[in-house]
């Protein structure tokens, strides 16, 4: 069981609780290959996933994975909650809390909101993405799809993260949890989308993607926040796809065996071209296929010790 109560992001997780979380989730995804996908491990336990952003993927597997595992799952959505009566997060945390919720499932569009909820809750909070911060989640759950293609020793693998970094929690979350796992990741971005002192991450940082990808293992895209074009940080969509999209031509240039993965959701033919989305490289669906099993593994390490 994790020694923690709350999972907010991998910056502040080792390296062992990592590799914990990951060993735990190929046992849950076992579980999965049955005719019947039941377990006990949260019966008894209150799950409220408590959205203040948009999200297909990480709240379905979220709510798949604590129903699975016989939790009481209740979806809170900010758009149609208190909240637009005016209601704190910390408040609505605290209403959660008086509700005998043990698992709180947080996205919030401000980064640190997770931080705030979880000094302020007894539940166990977990960051299912907040402002540009961390998405941990999605980064375990890419890194275990990782695993499965290339086994579980990570180090030395060429990752390379394609896209709009600057503002991506996703890019920031695999970042740290690669490098504990001695994984080599390059960044390609335009500049205007990479954060300052990236290089301070422990990261390449590359101009050129036809160089990025050459022996690549992972290729790896962020979504293109098209909102991010009306502050003139990316001056075209259909330039960006010229300069730094993904196509078949470029993983060509990759290492043979190299995977393609993206978090989702996708904009076809602006950062991934849609041949090489549903081409034979992509992984995109099995990564959504393994965030059920990776957030079952979490969720159950979270709680456990305090059952
Ligand atoms: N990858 C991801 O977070 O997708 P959703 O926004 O659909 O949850």
């Amino acid at each position: 069981m994790l020694k923690r109560k709350d999972l907010l992001g991998l910056r502040d997780v080792s390296r062992e609780e990592i590799l914990q979380i990951l060993g735990t989730a190929v046992e849950m995804k076992e579980m999965l290959k049955n005719d019947v996908k039941k377990t006990q491990h949260l019966v008894g336990k209150n799950v409220v996933t408590l959205f203040y952003e948009n999200s297909t993927r990480t709240r379905v597997s979220f709510e798949t994975a604590a129903k699975i595992m016989s939790a009481n799952c209740t979806s809170v959505s900010a758009a149609v909650s208190s909240v637009q009566k005016g209601e704190t997060l910390i408040d609505t945390g605290l209403n959660l809390d008086a509700l005998l919720t043990d698992i709180i499932i947080l996205r919030h569009n401000m980064s640190g909101a997770p931080v705030l909820l979880a000094r302020n809750v007894k539940a166990s909070v977990i960051n299912a993405g907040d402002g540009m911060n961390e998405h941990p989640t999605q980064a375990l759950l890419d890194i275990f799809t990782m695993r499965e293609e290339f086994g579980d020793e990570l180090r030395g693998l060429k990752v390379v993260i394609a896209g709009d970094v600057k503002h991506s929690r996703v890019a920031r979350s695999n970042i740290w949890g690669l490098s504990k796992l001695g994984a080599h990741v390059t960044v390609v971005s335009p500049r205007t989308l990479l954060p300052m002192e990236i290089e301070k991450m422990g990261v390449q940082v590359c101009d050129d993607i036809d160089e990025a990808v050459v022996g690549a293992n992972v290729v790896m895209g962020l979504r293109v926040q098209l909102e991010r074009q009306k502050s003139k940080l990316l001056p075209s969509v259909s330039e960006y796809m010229k300069f730094y999209g993904i196509t078949d031509e470029r993983m060509a240039k990759a290492d043979s065996g190299a995977i393609l993965m993206h978090p989702g959701p996708l904009n076809r033919n602006v950062e991934v071209s849609s041949v090489a989305a549903d081409g034979d490289s992509s992984r995109i669906l099995k990564q959504v296929t393994n965030g059920v099993a990776v957030r079952m593994a979490i969720m159950h390490l979270l709680t456990g010790e305090r059952k």
